[in-house]
């Protein structure tokens, strides 16, 4: 059997409980801590993302406070939710799960689902950390220049003794900087455990790190993982702690990209999502901000202040101060400045978009241009087109949306209104100032305007 093999079947055998069900009083807002987002996506989902490559048998979410809103961005993850009805503690949260995991016969890991930056090897070396020591528990922890709010891992001989919350340790315990990251694989002794938690310390919460001291003193062993980088099991607790993170990935993010071929003139101001992928020789302007699902080609210059969001823009494209969202955009397209490209917009080799133009759910095939001005929606261009300044597609008539079918060569003059649903054939000639309301066959000149009338000018 092949050594992915092997571990692929090792590591069916655990399970995750990810708890999620705190206010966050530290972070001073309604919204449940675990939904703040780092870098676009969710805290929660940072975890659920680091655990499920490793392809656990069940993945238990403990929601409690503002659950549906939980709930419902988890939708469709394939995660089971149990409810903390009062947030009585961690240890109180995970026992919440055992109606779902009690007759469950492999590892638990137990995650907190504020330490989003976790990784997925560093779950897996846990989980085999816990088996090859013949473990009832171990427990991930790190070093930190300042341990403050932490738990810190007590050790006696060098083995992990108990782990001591911030508000209950003494002077001398808030010095020792190795603290407890959240996150602990147990064996199924988890659950007597969890039985013998008692209400014993200052914030009177029912603490899972107490299982730690319980599970040694009934002859269990204890054991310990520790990580060096102290960022990647970082909690957060407060807004200061979701800057402080989101910093840091932009860091990570922004080296990598200068590192694979990326330019970017001032790092300290650009914006890059984690998952953002960009080509070599890109060279990104002060000012832009890409979101998340963005992909990027080779040789594009993106200047000024854009937003970019869910879109793929391929090679040497030129964006400019716009708005780009949910669009597919081929190469060697010019945007903006100052356009604004909606979801359904599919921008083809060479099209140009020019300032304060607007495109929703459209189709632009190569060559063609909508330099100025105007509105582009639920249509079909083809090739070639010129869509003169001031046009727009009057695509809505209050209640459905119309289609637009301008076939290729066609040269729209300045100021038209289309009417939609219309068409209007190859290679013909709209006059500047129609409004088009009927269809206009191929290779014709449509005028749809006001005749202009010259009379005397009367002088008072
Ligand atoms: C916890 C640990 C601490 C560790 C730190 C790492 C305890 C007692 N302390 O402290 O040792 O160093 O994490 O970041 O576990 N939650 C519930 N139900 C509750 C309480 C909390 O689901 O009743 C959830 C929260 O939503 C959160 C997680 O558990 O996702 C951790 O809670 P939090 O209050 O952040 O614990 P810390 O004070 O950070
Ligand atoms: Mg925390």
């Amino acid at each position: 059997m092949s050594l992915q093999g092997f571990l692929g079947l090792y590591m069916q055998n655990f399970s995750v409980i990810i708890l999620a069900a705190g206010l966050g009083t530290r972070m001073k807002s309604s919204l449940p801590k675990v939904m703040h987002e780092l870098s676009g996506k969710p805290l929660v989902r940072w975890v659920i993302d680091a655990v499920s490559p490793l392809k656990p048998d069940k993945i238990v979410v403990v929601v409690g406070y503002g659950r549906k809103v939980v709930e419902e961005n988890l939708s469709g993850s394939n995660v089971k939710f149990v409810y903390q009805g009062k947030q009585l503690g961690t240890a109180h949260a995970v026992a919440q799960a055992k109606e779902v995991l009690k007759d469950y016969n492999g590892d638990i890991v137990v995650i907190n689902g504020d330490v989003p930056l976790i990784k997925t090897d560093t779950i897996s070396n846990l989980i085999k950390s816990n088996k090859d020591n013949g473990s009832s528990v171990t427990v991930l922890s790190t070093e930190v220049k300042d341990p403050f709010g932490y738990g810190r891992i007590i050790r006696k001989n060098g083995f992990l003794e108990k782990i001591i919350e911030e508000k209950d340790a003494s002077l001398v315990e808030k010095q020792i900087k190795e603290v407890n990251s959240g996150i602990y694989c147990f064996d199924k002794n988890l659950w007597k455990a969890l039985l013998k938690v008692k209400l014993n310390n200052v914030k009177k919460e029912y603490y899972i790190t107490d299982t730690i001291a319980i599970l040694k003193n009934s002859n269990s062993k204890a054991s310990i993982v520790c990580v060096k980088n102290e960022f990647e099991v970082k909690g957060i607790n407060s807004r200061v702690d979701l800057s402080q993170m989101e910093t840091i990935l932009q860091e990570q993010k922004i080296k990598s990209l200068l590192n694979s071929g990326v330019s970017i003139i001032n790092t300290k101001n650009v914006y890059v999502s984690y998952d953002a992928s960009i080509g070599t020789d890109t060279i990104i302007y002060p000012g832009t901000f890409i979101d998340t699902g963005v992909t990027i080609g080779k040789s594009c210059v993106l200047k000024g202040s854009n937003y970019i969001i869910d879109s793929k823009i391929g090679d040497e494209s030129i964006i400019s101060y716009s708005y780009v969202n949910g669009a597919n955009i081929g190469k060697k397209v010019k945007i903006g400045p100052f356009a604004h490209i909606r979801p359904g917009s599919i921008l083809k080799e060479n099209v140009k978009i020019g300032n304060f133009s607007e495109t929703k759910k459209s189709l632009i095939e190569k060559n063609s241009k909508v330099s100025h001005l105007s509105y582009i929606g639920d249509a079909q261009i083809g090739t070639n087109v010129n869509i003169g300044a001031g046009t727009i597609t009057c695509n809505y008539d209050g209640k459905h949306k119309h289609q637009t079918i301008i076939e290729k060569n066609v040269f729209v003059g300045s100021n038209t209104n289309i009417v939609a649903p219309v068409k209007i054939g190859k290679g013909s000639l709209i006059a500047a100032g129609s409004t088009i309301t009927h269809d206009v066959p191929k290779e014709k000149l449509a005028i749809a305007r006001a005749r202009q009338e010259l009379k005397h000018r009367i002088k008072k």
